[in-house]
């Protein structure tokens, strides 16, 4: 039984709040977020803290608080020489104060709070400094039926920008489409079928080879029509930069 404190109570630590119960060889000993009443509801099945001087004794603390807090949480931590791991794609793992045992424990996937997710399918890369430690790091993300990966430092910060691209920004191109159809009352349902289709072509053929569109093909007239009936300046902006990076990829001036 691997028994592990969670630190947060965000998107990540919700998620792996859910996970790490439901898994059979893992015991959450303990739920610790400096806003109590963000966890207050879990009180009947988890002992749960908001004071880091209260914090239990365990195998593993995952840190998953944003970015910017990791460091002064770790230095917070009132122990040593326990393994504790934060949940970053970004943050390096010396950041972290070096009293304790470090790793890294980074899911790459989206986590929303109140979205389903099935964690079976979430690859989970590690990073350790000492080797001794990647065993039950391995353990734990495979307790909760995920692919563990150990990956170094580049490695995982490369990924992270890469995720950014492949997530936050295509999600930012949902949005304007969004914003863009509402000007004509376009319902954004009907773009669902297309965008689910994008993303499931990329499984079975490269992202080079499934590209489409105007871009693509070098039809300028048409990409003229779409920049005059583009009305955000903004939006503008970003569709002749994408544009050009089309053009580029596939050979056009
Ligand atoms: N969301 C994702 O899709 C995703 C994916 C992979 C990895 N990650 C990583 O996982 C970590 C958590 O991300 P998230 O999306 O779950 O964040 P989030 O939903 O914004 O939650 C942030 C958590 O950090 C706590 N926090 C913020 N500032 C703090 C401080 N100064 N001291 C102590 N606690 C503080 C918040 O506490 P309060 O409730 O008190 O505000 C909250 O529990 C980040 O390192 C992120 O890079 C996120």
């Amino acid at each position: 039984m691997i028994s592990v404190v969670l630190i947060g109570a965000g998107n990540v630590a919700t998620h792996l709040y859910k996970a790490f119960s439901k898994a059979e060889n893992v015991s959450v000993t303990q739920w610790y977020n400096r806003t109590r009443s963000s966890i207050s509801s879990y009180v009947n099945e988890v002992d749960i803290t908001d004071s880091l001087k209260d914090l239990k004794k365990a195998d593993i603390y995952i840190i998953a608080v944003s970015d910017d807090s990791i460091a002064q949480l770790s230095e917070d931590l009132p122990f040593s020489n326990r393994l504790v791991a934060h949940t970053s794609g970004s943050v390096s793992i010396h950041d972290m104060n070096k009293k304790n045992k470090l790793g890294v424990f980074y899911p790459l996937q989206t986590f929303s709070k109140n979205t389903e997710l099935d964690f079976s399918e979430v690859p989970i890369c590690i990073e350790i400094i000492e080797k001794k430690n990647l065993k039950l790091l391995k353990d734990l993300a495979e307790a909760i039926g995920c692919k563990a990966y150990k990956v170094y430092t580049e490695q995982r910060q490369t990924m992270h920008l890469a995720a950014v691209f492949v997530n936050n920004f295509t999600n930012q191109m949902y949005r304007i489409a969004h914003e863009i159809g509402e000007t004509e009352n376009v319902d954004f349902n009907l773009l669902k079928p297309l965008l689910l289709e994008t993303a499931r072509k990329v499984q079975h053929i490269s992202p080079y080879m499934a590209q489409t569109g105007p871009a693509k093909r070098n039809d300028k007239k048409t990409i003229k029509r779409h920049l005059k009936q583009i009305e955000k300046d903004e939006h503008k902006k970003i569709y002749e930069l994408l544009t050009n990076s089309i053009k580029k990829t596939h050979g056009h001036r």
